[in-house]
C-alpha cells in the first residue's frame, strides 16, 4: 500500500501540503480513540487520475456488473433512481461517440464505455402504467435531480474500477452534441446523456500522474463561507500546477487561474454546450 502521507502529498503538491494527519495510522490495527485508522478505500481515492491511454485487454467477465452493483449502492433522492447507464463496447458505436466527443481517441480505445444518463423516462413510464400524471418531471427541479443521482453513481462505479486496477476517465464532452448521442444510443424523451466514462486497463507505458488539487483552505469552510480568504491557497496553488504542467509536460498557458479564467471566459469556450438548454428542451426536458 502506498504511504498515506505520500498520497497526501502528491493530492496537494508538496509546497502547498498543510495538513495535520500526525493522527493518522498508517497500519490499520494499532489505532486508538484519537487516531485515525488509513484504509484501502482511502488509498483507492487517494490515488485517482484520469486515464487517457488503455491496453487493447478485455476486463474480466463480471466487472461491468460489479461497477453497477456499486453504482446502485449510491444514495439516490427519494430511492427515485433517476439514472440509468448505456454500456458500450461495440468499435463502430464507440468510433462514433468519440466522433460527437471532439474525436477524443481514448473512447475508441478503451474495451468499455459507460454513457451515464439522466433518467426521467422510467418514472413517466411508471406513472402512466398507473393511471397517475407525472407533471412534476417537468420541473427543473427533476432535471437536478436526476443529475446529482447520475454522477452519484457513476463516481462510486469509477471507484470500484479503480479498485479493482482498472483506470478510468469522465467525458463530459457526452453534452457537446446531446441530441445525436441521444439517436444513437436510442434514448426515449426526458433521458438526457450526462456525461461518458471510459473503463479499461490502464497503458503502463502512459502513466498519468496524480493531479494536484486546490490546498483545503479553498475548499473547505468552517461555519459560514468566505471568498477572499482563498486568495493565499489559489496563489499557491498556481505554483504548484505551474510545477505540475512543466513535469507532465502538458501544453497548459499560464497558470491555474488563468487557464480555468479562459476556460469560462465565453459561450464559445463551452464546446457547443452554450446550447445546451435548448438541446434539453429538445430532449423532452421542460426545465420549469
Ligand atoms: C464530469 C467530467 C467531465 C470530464 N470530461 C472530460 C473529457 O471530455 N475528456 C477528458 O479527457 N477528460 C475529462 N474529464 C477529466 C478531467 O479533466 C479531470 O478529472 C481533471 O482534469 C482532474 O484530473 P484527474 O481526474 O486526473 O485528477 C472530465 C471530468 C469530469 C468530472
Amino acid at each position: 500500500m502506498t504511504n498515506p502521507t505520500e498520497l497526501l502529498h502528491q493530492r496537494y503538491g508538496t509546497s502547498a501540503f498543510d495538513l495535520d494527519i500526525d493522527n493518522v495510522n498508517a497500519a490499520p490495527g494499532g489505532s486508538t480513540s484519537e487516531n485515525v485508522d488509513w484504509n484501502g478505500c482511502l488509498t483507492t481515492l487517494l490515488s485517482h487520475r484520469s486515464i487517457r491511454a488503455y491496453l487493447p485487454k478485455p476486463l474480466p467477465p463480471g466487472t461491468l456488473e460489479l461497477m453497477v452493483a456499486a453504482a446502485q449502492s449510491a444514495a439516490t433522492s427519494s430511492n427515485l433512481q433517476t439514472w440509468s447507464v448505456v454500456a458500450v463496447v461495440e468499435a463502430e458505436r464507440k468510433e462514433k461517440l468519440s466522433h460527437l466527443a471532439g474525436n477524443q481517441a481514448h473512447i475508441r480505445q478503451c474495451p468499455l464505455f459507460l454513457v451515464w444518463l439522466a433518467d426521467l423516462a422510467r418514472l413517466t413510464h411508471v406513472a402512466v402504467g398507473r393511471g397517475l400524471s407525472h407533471n412534476g418531471l417537468d420541473y427543473l427541479e427533476m432535471f437536478v435531480m436526476a443529475t446529482v443521482d447520475a454522477a452519484l453513481a457513476a463516481q462510486n462505479a469509477a471507484t470500484a474500477a479503480e479498485s479493482l486496477g482498472l483506470g478510468i476517465v469522465y467525458i463530459g464532452a457526452m453534452r457537446n452534441h446531446p441530441e445525436e448521442v441521444a439517436a444513437l444510443l436510442g434514448l426515449p424523451p426526458r433521458v438526457f446523456a450526462v456525461f461518458g466514462m471510459c473503463v479499461g486497463y490502464p497503458d503502463p507505458a502512459n502513466v498519468a500522474a496524480v493531479k494536484p488539487r486546490l490546498p483545503q483552505p479553498a475548499v473547505l469552510h468552517h461555519e459560514t463561507y468566505h471568498l477572499a480568504s482563498q486568495d493565499e491557497a489559489i496563489t499557491d496553488y498556481n505554483e504548484v500546477m505551474k510545477t505540475f504542467y512543466a513535469e507532465q509536460q502538458m501544453n497548459v498557458s499560464g497558470d491555474w487561474s488563468e487557464h480555468s479564467a479562459k476556460r469560462v471566459a465565453s459561450p464559445e469556450s463551452l464546446s457547443g454546450r452554450d446550447r445546451l438548454r435548448e438541446a434539453l428542451l429538445h430532449l423532452g426536458f421542460e426545465l420549469r
